[in-house]
């Protein structure tokens, strides 16, 4: 019996306890949202007992009740709710999310084993990169139902896009809706004829050539990050994860776009990758089929075509 978290609160894992792991443990305690369990391989317990320490004390400044546990071991996890994946080695300079296939698939195979074992029943979101072909990994060691795992990435895309979007015609950013489908990478969906202040389709709003540069800064959001700060993005990757397990937890049923099993949708069979669902106690409860037109559904098809590349380039590694 492990006592890891208080009996009467949710409790999640995070697998990886480095920049995104920190920043969601840390606003998962700010918003009481569950008990935290912070995991890291071996040679970083002390990194996740230290960060779980400040995190604590944090909460006697800020008045939350949270316990957060430090750890490398497994057992720690058993009974989780959600389970936030972000193990794995983030990109450097130059780096493509692909580049990162063969490092990360052997992290994922590992942390999906252990989970496996002590956290069958857990709704998991995947951060890891290349996220795509990790979900599909994840999904496949780990053993989930096909409900309960799914990769975050469209949120947070789509929060990127939301933002230009804000930047370029000058209204508040809680005002523009945006929706970024497709894979986690250089062939994403910005689907722009979803876009709408407060309702109003933008493109009453820009011009064209505005819009695709738009769509093209969307689409190299990560990159931008990567190159000015030498490591990945980690404060709204980890907002938008939290997002995605309050929706769950809380049975919110928000509609939001998340890598998950396409199972004929879209046309798209046997893949994990960014579709519209909803998100409630049935974990991944409906992948929502949209009309898109058809320059969309190309770049769909090319983005389907572009992640079945790389998990077929796993399925050999
Ligand atoms: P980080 O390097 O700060 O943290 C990763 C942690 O994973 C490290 O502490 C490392 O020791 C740990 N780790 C490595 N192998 C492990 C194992 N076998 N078991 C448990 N932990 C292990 O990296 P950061 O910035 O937190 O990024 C994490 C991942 O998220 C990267 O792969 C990055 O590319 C990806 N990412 C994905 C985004 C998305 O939209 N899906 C957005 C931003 C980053
Ligand atoms: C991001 O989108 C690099 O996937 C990472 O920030």
């Amino acid at each position: 019996m492990t006592h890891t978290h208080s009996q009467g609160r949710k409790k999640i894992s995070i697998i990886g306890a480095g920049n995104i792991g920190g920043e969601l443990a840390s606003l998962i305690a700010r918003t009481e949202l569950a008990d935290v369990v912070l995991l890291d391989i071996p040679e970083k317990e002390g990194l996740c007992k230290g960060k779980a320490l400040d995190l604590e004390q944090n909460g006697t400044i800020l008045g939350y009740d949270c316990r957060i546990t430090g750890t490398a071991n497994y057992k720690d996890t058993a009974g989780s709710d959600v389970v936030v994946i972000t193990a794995g080695v983030p990109r450097k300079p130059g780096m493509s999310r692909d580049d990162l296939l063969s490092i990360n698939l052997k992290i994922m195979r590992s942390v999906a084993a252990n989970l496996k074992d002590n956290c069958p029943g857990a709704f998991v979101i995947v951060i890891s990169n290349p996220l795509d072909a990790m979900v599909y990994e994840c999904a496949k060691v780990g053993g989930f139902a096909k409900n309960m795992v799914c990769g975050m990435a469209g949120v947070l895309d789509s929060a990127r896009m939301q933002l230009f979007l804000a930047q370029e015609l000058g209204v508040s950013v809680k005002d523009v809706r945006a929706m970024v489908l497709g894979g986690h990478g250089d062939t994403m969906v910005p689907v722009t004829s979803y876009c709408t202040v407060n309702g109003v389709p933008i493109k009453s709003f820009i011009a064209a050539d505005r819009l695709a540069a738009i769509v093209s800064r969307t689409a190299n959001g990560g990159g931008e990050i990567v190159k000015l700060m030498g490591t990945s993005a980690y404060y709204a990757p980890a907002t938008a994860a939290v997002a995605m397990a309050a929706s769950y937890l809380k049975d919110q049923k928000r509609l939001l776009p998340a890598a998950a099993y396409c199972n004929g949708e879209f046309g798209i069979s046997d893949l994990y990758i960014g579709v519209p669902t909803v998100i409630g106690k049935g974990g991944i409860e409906k992948v929502v089929e949209i009309t898109l037109t058809d320059d969309e559904k190309a770049m769909l098809n090319k983005s389907v075509a572009a992640v079945r590349e790389l998990v077929d380039a796993g399925a050999k590694l």
